[in-house]
C-alpha cells in the first residue's frame, strides 16, 4: 500500500507493507483523508525522531478485510474513522490510554488503514465521500467544546473568533441548530462574506475594535481557538460571569493574562479536547437531524499531498482541505 511517511527527516510517498487485520481489527480502503491543523504541527515535530510515521487523523472508506473476531460491520460497509482512540464514554477528561489516530498509530495519509472496529462508524448517508472524510476530528472537537464542556443553551449569545477554522465552521452550524445567537470574526472580509452560508447572526473583522463594536452584545460564552493573539480581547467582550471555552491555540500557547480582571469578572475558563465515542454518537444524531455538513474547500490527489500541506499552512482556506485517493 502507498503511504506518506517521514524518512530521513523528509515526508515522501512510499510503498509500505500491508498488514492483515487480526482479532477485532478491520482494514479500511480509504477514499478520502482530511487534513487538520494537527497534521501541520506534527509534520514538523516528529520528523527528527528517527522513526517513520504516517500522519492523518480523518478519513472515510470501505471495509476491505476483517479480523476473525470483528463483528460490528461487514466487508463492503462504508465507514468513517473515529480518530479518538480508547475514549468510550463521556468523562471529565480523556482516559490515560487515549490516543489520536496518526502518530503514534499509523494514520489516514495512506490508501489503507488498519483500525480496531470500535473506532469506525457508519458513514452518514447525507454525506458525500469528501464530506465524510473530513468530518470527524473537527466536528467531534467542536461538539464537546460547545455542548459537553460549554453547555450551550437556547437563546444564549456565543462569540467564535476565526470563522476560517475547520472546527469553528462546525461549531457555528451546531450552535445555530441548538438555538444560540452566533457572532464570529475573520481577518479577511471576503472570507467573512463567503462564510455567511454557515448561518451566523453577526460577523466582525478580527482586526477591528471588538470592545466598542460588540458593546451592544451580552456575550454568554466565547469559544477561543486562536490563542495568544486574541484570548485577552475575547475575554474583554465576554459578559461578567460568562464562560470562555478553549480547545486550541493556533497562535501562541503562552501569553500574559490579567488574573485580577479575571476574578473580578467572575469568569469561567473551560478546557476541551476531542471527544469520546459516546459524544461522537450524539454528534452524528445531531448532524443527521439538522442536515449539518462540513464546509469543503479544496481536494488534492495523493501525489499532491505536499501542496495540500502548503495550502493548509497558507490559511487561505475556508473549510476543509482533503486528499482524494481516486484522483
Ligand atoms: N484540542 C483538540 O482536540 C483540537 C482539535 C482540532 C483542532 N485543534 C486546534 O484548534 C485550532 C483550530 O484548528 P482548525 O484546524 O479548526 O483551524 P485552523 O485552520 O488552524 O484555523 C483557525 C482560524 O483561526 C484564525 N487565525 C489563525 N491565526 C490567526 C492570527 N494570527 N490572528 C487572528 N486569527 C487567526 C483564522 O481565521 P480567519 O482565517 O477567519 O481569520 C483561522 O482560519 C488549532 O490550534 C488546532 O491545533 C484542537
Amino acid at each position: 500500500m502507498k503511504a506518506y511517511v517521514v524518512i530521513d527527516g523528509e515526508y515522501r510517498l512510499r510503498d509500505v507493507p500491508e498488514r492483515s487485520p487480526k482479532d477485532n481489527e478491520v482494514l479500511v480502503k480509504l477514499k478520502v483523508a482530511g487534513l487538520n491543523h494537527r497534521d501541520l504541527m506534527l509534520k514538523d515535530r516528529v520528523k527528527d525522531k528517527g522513526k517513520s510515521f504516517i500522519l492523518g487523523s480523518d478519513g472515510a472508506g470501505i471495509i476491505e478485510k476483517m479480523g476473525d473476531n470483528a463483528s460490528r460491520f461487514q466487508i463492503g460497509d462504508e465507514v468513517i474513522i473515529n480518530p479518538s482512540l480508547n475514549w468510550y464514554h463521556k468523562s471529565e477528561a480523556p482516559p490515560k490510554d487515549f490516543e489520536i489516530v496518526g502518530v503514534p498509530f499509523a494514520g489516514t495519509f495512506a490508501d489503507k488503514i488498519l483500525i480496531h472496529e470500535d473506532f469506525i462508524e457508519q458513514k452518514p448517508k447525507h454525506f458525500s465521500w469528501e464530506e465524510a472524510g473530513v468530518f470527524t476530528l473537527s466536528a467531534l472537537t467542536g461538539y464537546r467544546a460547545l455542548v459537553t464542556q460549554g453547555n450551550i443553551k437556547k437563546g444564549e449569545t456565543l462569540f467564535i473568533p476565526g470563522v476560517g477554522g475547520g472546527v469553528n465552521s462546525f461549531i457555528i452550524q451546531m450552535a445555530k441548530a441548538l438555538g444560540a445567537r452566533v457572532i464570529t470574526s475573520s481577518r479577511d472580509p471576503k472570507k467573512l462574506k463567503e462564510s455567511e452560508k454557515l448561518g451566523f447572526d453577526r460577523g466582525v473583522l478580527t482586526t477591528g475594535d471588538w470592545k466598542s463594536e460588540l458593546a451592544d452584545e451580552q456575550i454568554d460564552m466565547v469559544i477561543e481557538s486562536i490563542g495568544g493573539a486574541t484570548f485577552n480581547r475575547s475575554l474583554e467582550v465576554l459578559k461578567k460571569g460568562g464562560r470562555i471555552v478553549t480547545y486550541g491555540s493556533s497562535t501562541n500557547d503562552e501569553f500574559t493574562f490579567n488574573l485580577r480582571q479575571f476574578f473580578y469578572g467572575q469568569y469561567k475558563l473551560i478546557g476541551s479536547t476531542m471527544g469520546s465515542r459516546e459524544e461522537l454518537h450524539e454528534l452524528i444524531k445531531l448532524i443527521k437531524e439538522y442536515k449539518i455538513s462540513p464546509i469543503m474547500d479544496k481536494g488534492f490527489s495523493f501525489d499532491q499531498i505536499d501542496q495540500a500541506f502548503s495550502y493548509l499552512a497558507s490559511q487561505e482556506q475556508l473549510g476543509k482541505v482533503y486528499i482524494d485517493f481516486a484522483k
